[in-house]
């Protein structure tokens, strides 16, 4: 492989995979990006090929008409099909794990037995796939209990139930109402926890692990942590609950323990793990697993990369990570979400964006936008992340909502307290 000149192709198409587009075409060596299938944002910046992200035949034979050099595969549901599998058996080296890695995300129950195995600190749990025995079970749990459908389900598979009827309402409608498809037919039913969480990604060849800076997600609809779920209104990053002994504590209990299990259970993991902790009184604890960077947590954390992220991702690949430098920027971070009015539930498309005069020391990354015309229009629930650096975690949540005034589309919502919470702990500490 010519290492100065690859044509490379990133499977995915929301604002994470714009952050990482936007990294990646800092590189020296990249020459040519093609996103597929990206978005109306992300053709500024990669060749857009209108080819989903699930459709594995068709991004292979993409992959060997235009003779890639190498594939980021970047979501979970292509990982969990055995995307980079496929790939690496035609002869195109890949960033991302293989399928038989990916299951530390697609099945929770095999992530909770990775961690009883291994020893490797969680809420406890018990994994059913009998209905009635779950309804059993239930009866006699503390509360708030926490249901999770096995399987992927878009972040939506998991429930914190205040009651016991609240709970077996969840159970049947996950396993016999098939809620979540054949997601839900296998289920987790677990302890609650309490502490502020924290995201850590890390990049592993499995064999050395470097994490990026921590971050913050803020996963509800509304302001104050209220409302529905959603897949993250914003990331702050570093996360100031991360402190050094919480960051010791995880990477000697959870975050090696869990690449060395890995590797003894015979599936490798290579590409980039996410943690999902939540620091609780008895340490950190993992919440989950993903097999794939976060979002929004990419669109907070890749700002402060100062490397090569397409040599990183080469190193991963190679197993040569340990030469690889990976240098960080000690600024602070915030990306904040604009999206649909309605979203996460329901929400209309197709409104026009405006953006005047947006500064131009602050990052956008398009998640839900198509270009027509040269106009872009919303095309999802998360329409745009902005994401500015700054030397204080004060100034760079200023900065994203100062830029976020230039922006505007019909019905744009986006929550005013982002980064709240993070900075009254930086003025406590
Ligand atoms: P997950 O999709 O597993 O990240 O879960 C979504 C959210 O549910 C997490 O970010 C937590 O806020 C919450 N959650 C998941 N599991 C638990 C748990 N065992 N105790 C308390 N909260 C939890
Ligand atoms: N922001 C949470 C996730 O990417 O799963």
């Amino acid at each position: 492989m010519n290492k100065q000149a690859l044509d490379i192709m990133v499977i995915g198409g929301g604002g994470r995979e714009h952050a990482i587009i936007r990294t990646l075409k800092k590189s020296p060596m990249a020459r040519k990006i093609y996103a597929l299938p990206g978005n109306g944002g992300i053709s500024l910046d990669a060749e857009c090929v209108n080819i989903s992200a699930t459709d594995l035949e068709g991004i292979v034979e993409f992959a060997k008409n235009n003779k890639i050099d190498f594939a980021a595969v970047i979501p979970d549901d292509p990982l969990a099909m055995g995307l980079t599998d496929m790939l690496r058996e035609i002869g195109i080296p890949c960033f991302g794990p293989t399928k038989d890695a990916a299951i530390i995300e697609s099945s929770k129950a095999f992530a909770k037995q990775l961690m009883q195995k291994y020893g490797i600190p969680t809420a406890d749990y018990r994994v059913f796939t009998d209905p009635d025995e779950a309804i059993a079970y239930i009866g006699g749990h503390s509360l708030p209990v926490v249901i999770k459908a096995d399987g992927l389900a878009l972040g939506k598979g998991v429930l914190i139930c205040q009651t016991h009827e609240e709970a077996e309402e969840a159970i049947i409608d996950m396993m016999r109402g098939g809620k979540f498809g054949k997601s839900g037919s296998t289920i987790v039913i677990e302890e609650y926890l309490t502490g502020p969480e924290v995201s850590v990604l890390a990049f592993t060849d499995g064999k050395t692990i470097v994490p990026l800076p921590s971050s913050m997600d803020h996963k509800r609809a509304l302001d104050g942590d209220m409302g529905l779920n959603t897949g993250g209104m914003g990331a702050v990053a570093p996360n100031p609950y991360y402190t050094d002994e919480a960051m010791a504590q995880a990477t000697e209990r959870i975050i090696r323990p869990t690449i060395e299990s890995m590797n003894k259970e015979g599936r490798t993991f290579k590409g980039c793990l996410y943690f999902g902790l939540m620091l609780t009184k008895d340490g950190p604890k993992v919440i989950e697993y993903n097999c794939r960077f976060g979002d929004p947590e990419t669109q907070a954390v890749l700002p402060l990369l100062e490397s090569d992220l397409l040599e990183i991702m080469l190193a991963v690949e190679n197993g040569t990570l340990e030469e690889t430098e990976v240098k960080i920027s000690d600024k602070h971070s915030c990306c904040l979400v604009l999206a649909s009015g309605g979203y996460p539930e329901k929400y209309e498309k197709g409104k026009q964006i405006i953006i005047d005069d947006f500064p131009a020391d602050v990052g956008i990354f398009h998640a839900g936008t198509k270009l027509e015309n040269e106009r872009f229009y919303t095309s999802g629930g998360r329409v745009l992340g902005i994401t500015a650096v700054r030397e204080s975690l004060k100034e760079a949540v200023g900065a994203a909502y100062e830029a976020a005034k230039h922006i505007e589309f019909e019905k744009m919502y986006m929550r005013h307290d982002i980064g709240k919470r993070a900075l009254e702990t930086c003025d406590k500490q």
